[in-house]
């Protein structure tokens, strides 16, 4: 089968990657880059737990095919690191035990830090509309809520400019697994 070359910048560095037309882009990042953080659960949009971030905005990786990535900035799971290794959120999982098993946390990670990089001082309701897309079948979504929540009066406080530590560099992350 006919191979294309994909050109585009994940977690801040150019890549290129040769993919079959029908490759996903959760799949690519996971065979292509090994960034195995992103992870594939249903494959035809339900889960979110192959969440990415696309510019910023978050995406389902089992969605789009890798050859639509083209000269487009990504973000995965193993990108965002704040100044201790974790950002704010991320922190704030681990002290809230918003997490089990951990397969869905990078998408509900990446889709948080989307929301309160736009809404700082973003609400319970707010949080719950914004991972309503992303499921978890362990930790019956409040301690996530609770998680985020932690963050967002942190900044409403004026204690962080919100989690927006990425840096591009691949130490370990909460909820990158594979
Ligand atoms: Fe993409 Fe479930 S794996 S939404
Ligand atoms: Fe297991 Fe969410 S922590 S699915």
């Amino acid at each position: 089968m006919t191979r294309c070359t994909v050109s585009f910048k994940v977690n801040g560095r150019a890549s290129e990657i040769t993919v079959e037309p029908r490759q996903s882009l959760a799949e690519a990042l996971r065979t292509e880059l090994n960034l195995t953080g992103t992870h594939l659960g249903c494959e035809h949009g339900v889960c979110g737990a192959c969440t990415v971030l696309v510019g910023g905005e978050p995406i389902r990786g089992c969605l789009m095919f890798a050859v639509q990535a083209q000269d487009l900035d990504i973000t995965t799971i193993e990108g965002l690191n704040g100044a201790t290794g974790l950002t704010p959120l991320q922190e704030s999982f681990r002290r809230h035990h918003a997490l089990q098993c951990g397969f869905c946390t990078p998408g509900m990670v990446l889709t948080l830090h989307a929301l309160l990089a736009r809404a700082p001082a973003a609400d319970a309701a707010a949080i719950r509309e914004a991972i309503s897309g992303n499921l978890c079948r362990c930790t019956g979504y409040q301690p996530i809520v609770e998680a985020a929540l932690a963050v967002a009066a942190d900044a409403a406080r004026g204690m962080t400019q919100g989690p927006d530590n990425r840096k591009g560099g691949q130490n370990g992350a909460v909820g990158e697994s594979s």
